[in-house]
């Protein structure tokens, strides 16, 4: 490489937290993948600070985030985050205690979710071709169902009671609902499907169909339709074509999107970004699945959702054309064969990993 290319290279300075179960194995294998990507494009790089934030830690200190550790990560360009929870403390625990107290303080209040069939791999819907099957899910990330007001009182009495408050406002859902108008202006279809309960939840749920509304008005070349959540379940199985950007509610979306993963192949796949469109704090990218207790150390892990969170990160960062090669090298190892059991085959994270990183071994080298 010339000095002048050396000069040029940016650096992204990135916090990794693997956290628990698969996710030391799924984030070291996409270290490994952007690290290859960074040598063979030569035009950035990478420098990872390892948190080693887990339940492991919980365990060993109470905390899942040491004090100080907030502004430790606001240092970094982004956040790539592994999986949290595991079977010996409770999952409200865990969620809140390292995954939810990254998300809130950094105000990553759009969390997006792509979904598409990718080349080499199938949909267990009978009749869905890969062009059929192609979505972006907006979740609210900030509110919702998972605001985190309630309470519970008369503990162990029967008459015992618990509150989980949904919290809307009309600051919360209304940058939320410009995202989403903005991302489906975006796409080639323009088109946004708003998932609600309007129906049933007569307060919060009304406010998010008003404010959609409004929002709508500044946004005349998109087209909108609202439809009930659980209509919503029976539309993406048996018309995903007519589906392009759909946003949703904290907990509609976090339900929905398991199911396009699983429509789309896998939860294996599938991957999430928790942005702070404004810019001001790190966001963080993640794949959507969880610990997986049940392949945790087997070597089998799917690294493919890891390494779609790892484009998604570098579009964010403003490396688009590294990430649509990135998605390249991943759809040319799928549909050499090379898949991990979740999809069918078998190969091992490993295999799947060294195949994506001589696939990026083979992009020419931008001259200097
Ligand atoms: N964002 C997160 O950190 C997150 C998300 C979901 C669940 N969780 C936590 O993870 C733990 C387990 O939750 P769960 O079982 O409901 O969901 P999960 O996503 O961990 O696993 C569900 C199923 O999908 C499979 N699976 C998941 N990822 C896979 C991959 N990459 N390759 C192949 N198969 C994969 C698992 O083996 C399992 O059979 C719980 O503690 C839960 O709270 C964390």
């Amino acid at each position: 490489m010339s000095p002048t290319a050396m000069v040029d290279k940016k650096t992204y300075n990135i916090a990794s937290i693997p956290a628990d179960g698969i996710g030391p194995e799924v984030i070291s294998a996409g270290i490994d993948v952007l690290n290859a990507l960074g040598d063979q494009l030569q035009t950035f790089g990478f420098k990872f600070t390892n948190y080693d934030w887990s339940s492991e830690t919980y365990k060993k200190t109470g905390k899942y985030i040491p004090d100080n550790g907030l502004e430790q990560l606001k240092k970094h360009d982004a956040i790539f985050f592994g999986a949290v929870g595991a079977p010996d403390v409770p999952d409200h625990i865990s969620l809140w205690g390292l995954r939810l107290a990254i998300c809130q303080p950094f105000q990553q209040y759009a969390n997006v979710r792509p979904t598409r069939i990718l080349k080499g791999t199938q949909s267990p819907l009978r009749n869905c071709k890969s062009g059929d099957l192609d979505w972006i899910i907006i979740r609210e990330n900030s509110e919702g169902e998972y605001a985190g007001h309630g309470g519970r009182s008369h503990l162990g009495q029967p008459w015992e009671t618990a509150t989980e408050v949904s919290i809307f406002t009309r600051h919360g859902i209304t940058r939320l609902m410009r995202f989403a108008f903005e991302m489906a202006q975006k796409r080639p279809r323009k088109r946004l499907t708003v998932v609600t309960k309007s129906n049933a939840q007569r307060n919060g749920m009304v406010l998010w169909d008003e404010v959609a509304s409004d929002v709508a008005k500044g946004f005349p070349d998109v087209t909108v339709d609202k439809m009930l959540v659980d209509a919503m379940t029976v539309r993406m199985t048996l018309k995903p074509e007519s589906l392009d950007t759909i946003v949703a509610t904290n907990l509609h979306a976090d339900i929905l999107s398991d199911l396009a993963a699983a429509l789309a192949g896998s939860i294996g796949i599938a991957p999430t970004s928790n942005l702070d469109p404004t810019r001001e704090y790190p966001s963080m990218f993640e794949p959507i699945h969880g610990s997986a207790f049940d392949i945790t150390g087997k070597g089998v892990a799917n690294p493919v959702a890891t390494f779609w969170t790892a484009a998604e990160m570098l579009a964010w960062l403003g490396e688009e054309d590294a990430s649509i090669k990135l998605m390249q090298a991943v759809e040319s190892v799928c549909e050499a064969g090379i898949l991990s059991a979740d999809l069918g085959g078998k190969a091992t994270t490993k295999e799947v990993t060294a195949a994506v990183v001589r696939e990026i071994q083979k992009f020419t080298v931008k001259s200097a």
